[in-house]
């Protein structure tokens, strides 16, 4: 037998608890309601666009940056939405997901001692990314209403040492919009302390009353150190395609794209074919796409009031946040547990959130990016939570 440990890197990380949720759910079956991937169909368009392309053979390896038909899409689309010219050849990497992105923007930045700012509750990835590219992660936190940050508690977060910070909007899991004024803050102090802002914006359209999703890249003074994370899994639909972009700087790209070329060659070929279609779509994509969410984050806010769950109002991304405490468990693990098999509704236990468990033992997270039967096959089952209220 091999008696050697394995990796220390692998050992100081878990399984993803939100993919083990989704485990948990068919094993009970629950209706899932704990991972961020559409139970609905993608756009007819982008599935055709996809079948085109590998009937047209484009099967082999794309360029291991990105192809170029979808390289300059993301040229027109960028400069669309955020009024910025990005260089096709120089600042654009194509990634397998905005998942392997991120990875690889940390892989390509990061040296030992380097330390990188974290907002929390953050997404569940960070931490992991963090340790495998051996970044330390200095955490400042998000507070309840409105997961809004303390200047000071930022400021006193930066040092020598801070290679980056990781900003995230809008937000998994909080579903916070970070405001013009709280980049400029951010945007500041990256300018004072030279540090990196990586922006991981793949919600940027799922956007609601009115919110304006605002990229650090097109701030003052922040276009040469902002590095953009981004992907087609949440704007079209298409978590399982795994096509993600980087937009960085000339100088960064070069490193990304090593990085990127070693650890996955490139993105599904045909699959980036598509994506230039997605990118060219028109504004009404986009318009309809928010406007269909926020009927279904009103729809799950009501379903969750009813069952007694406290869910907080997001500004944007597809989750809902809920406070359990007045439920009396001992932390939300065991509610979700109880949730997924008692219940039969799968949800993430809000500890995965945040880098000290004890900080997430009230909050549970449920997502809404699902068809409506769906939805009303979760809000049935949730009636029986009711029952258990009005016993207690
Ligand atoms: C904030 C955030 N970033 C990244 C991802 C992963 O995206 P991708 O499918 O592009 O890897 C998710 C998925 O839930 C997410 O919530």
């Amino acid at each position: 037998m091999f008696k050697k440990p394995i990796s220390h890197k692998a050992a100081q990380f878990t399984e993803s608890v939100i993919r083990e949720m989704t485990r948990l759910a068919m094993e009970h079956n629950a209706i899932n309601l704990s991972q961020g991937f559409p139970d609905f169909a993608a756009p007819d368009v982008l599935k055709k666009a996809a079948a085109d392309a590998i009937f047209a053979d484009v099967n082999q390896y794309a360029i291991t940056w990105g192809a170029k038909n979808f390289r300059d899409a993301l040229v027109y689309k960028t400069k669309k939405f955020l009024g910025i010219d990005i260089d096709p050849e120089r600042e654009i990497t194509v990634s397998c997901g905005s998942t392997e992105a991120m990875i690889d923007v940390l892989l390509a930045v990061i040296n030992a001692g380097d330390e990188v700012i974290v907002f929390e509750p953050f997404y569940e990835n960070y931490g992991p990314d963090a340790i495998i590219s051996g970044a330390t992660p200095r955490y400042v936190q998000l507070r309840r209403p409105d997961w809004s940050f303390d200047e000071k508690e930022l400021a006193a977060a930066f040092n020598n040492k801070t290679k980056a910070i990781i900003i995230n909007t809008p937000n998994n899991p909080t579903g916070k919009v970070f405001s013009r004024e709280e980049l400029q803050i951010i945007g500041n102090l990256c300018q004072k302390w030279d540090v990196l802002a990586i922006t991981d914006e793949i919600y940027e359209h799922i956007i609601y009353d009115g919110a304006q999703h605002v990229s650090p890249i097109t701030m003052d003074g922040m276009r040469e150190r902002t590095i953009v994370v981004n992907g087609m899994s949440k704007t079209y639909s298409v978590t399982g395609w795994r096509v993600g972009y980087i937009i960085a700087p000339p100088g960064i790209t070069g490193a990304i794209r090593k990085m990127h070329d070693f650890v996955t060659v490139g993105a599904p070929a045909p699959l980036q074919e598509a994506g230039a279609v997605a990118l060219r779509l028109p504004d009404s994509y986009y318009i309809d796409l928010a406007s269909h969410y926020q009927q279904r984050r009103d729809r799950l806010m009501k379903m969750l009031g009813e069952a007694g769950l406290n869910p907080m109002l997001p500004k944007g991304a597809y989750y809902i946040m809920c406070d359990i405490a007045k439920w009396g468990y001992p932390n939300d693990v065991e509610f979700t547990k109880f949730m997924v098999k008692d219940v039969g509704v799968a949800t993430v236990p809000g500890s995965s959130f945040f880098s000290d468990p004890a900080a997430g033992k009230d909050i549970i997270r449920f997502t809404f990016c699902k068809k409506e039967e769906t939805l009303r096959a979760a809000e049935e089952r949730l009636r029986k939570l009711q029952m258990v209220l009005a016993q207690s």
